[in-house]
């Protein structure tokens, strides 16, 4: 009979238990993923005891405060911490998001923090995007037109041509919604998953663009576009508030129009 395991290496072993600071009376208890691929260690749980009273209200701000006063080797990725750059995502207290715009007060008891489920790891909390933002650059994120542009002026469109561009543009490619997603999981060297296609939406609806046909040519494809199973995981997991499961199903539609 098959046996199915994980190999030995990917099972997380307990780790150090970084204990509370002498004097401090508003405790919380951080339990982080830490992981070195290249120590040929297994990954392992810190646990961190961190005071909130001298502490932002955010578990990014808890990460900070870990690195600086207990455990300078924690490694995580962040910049603007205010939710616009998308490098902070993460896995908090089981759903992916963003660090910076997460309040440590939502999280019950521990605040368990992983890296984005089923991505390599580089190291800790920071996963290997390569991929990802390949399948970002293979829907070729820019303005494609074939017509030359007017004499006098740029290209314009309406107020109502822009709003359809508004949302999918708002993306920051955190990769929330791409790693909470199932398709993604097992298919991501084939499926583009949902950040990818709704970006490609994005160019798709650009009342501008002069490429919408040899867009959907690359797109009707069973694995590329298809293996979206409108699970729905995706628009669930958006620290913006997108839609890209919606953007799937219209991007499917407009290829279902072509045929017919
Ligand atoms: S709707 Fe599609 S892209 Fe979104 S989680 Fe489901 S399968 Fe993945
Ligand atoms: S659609 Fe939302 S979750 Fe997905 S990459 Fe963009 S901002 Fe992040
Ligand atoms: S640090 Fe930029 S989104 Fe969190």
């Amino acid at each position: 009979m098959a046996e199915f395991r994980l190999p030995p290496n990917s099972r997380i072993k307990k780790g150090k238990h970084h204990g509370k600071v002498e004097g401090s009376a508003k405790v919380r208890r951080f339990a982080v993923y830490r992981y070195d691929p290249d120590s040929g260690e297994n990954p392992r749980l810190d646990t961190y005891e961190v005071d909130m009273d001298g502490c932002g209200p955010m578990v990014l701000d808890a990460l900070i405060k870990i690195k600086n006063e207990i455990d300078p080797t924690l490694t995580f990725r962040r910049s603007c911490r205010e939710g616009i750059c998308g490098s902070c995502a993460m896995n908090v207290d089981g759903s992916n998001t963003l660090a910076c715009t997460t309040a440590i007060e939502a999280v019950k008891g521990d605040v368990r923090v992983y890296p984005l489920p089923h991505m390599p790891v580089v190291k800790d909390l920071v996963p290997d995007l390569t991929n990802f933002y390949a399948q970002y650059a293979s829907i070729k994120p820019w303005l494609q037109t074939r017509t030359p542009p007017p004499p006098d002026r740029e290209r314009l469109q309406s107020k109502e041509d822009q709003e359809k561009i508004n949302d999918p543009s708002a993306c920051i490619l955190c990769a929330c919604c791409s790693t909470s997603c199932p398709s993604y999981w097992w298919n991501s060297d084939r499926y583009l998953g949902p950040a990818a296609l709704l970006a490609a939406y994005r160019w798709l609806v650009d009342s501008r663009d002069e490429a919408t046909g040899e867009r959907l040519d690359d797109l009707e494809d069973p694995f590329r576009l298809y293996r979206c199973h409108t699970i729905m995981n995706c628009t669930q997991a958006c620290p913006k508030d997108l839609n890209p499961a919606r953007a799937i199903a219209e991007t499917k539609k407009m290829l279902a129009e072509r045929r017919h």
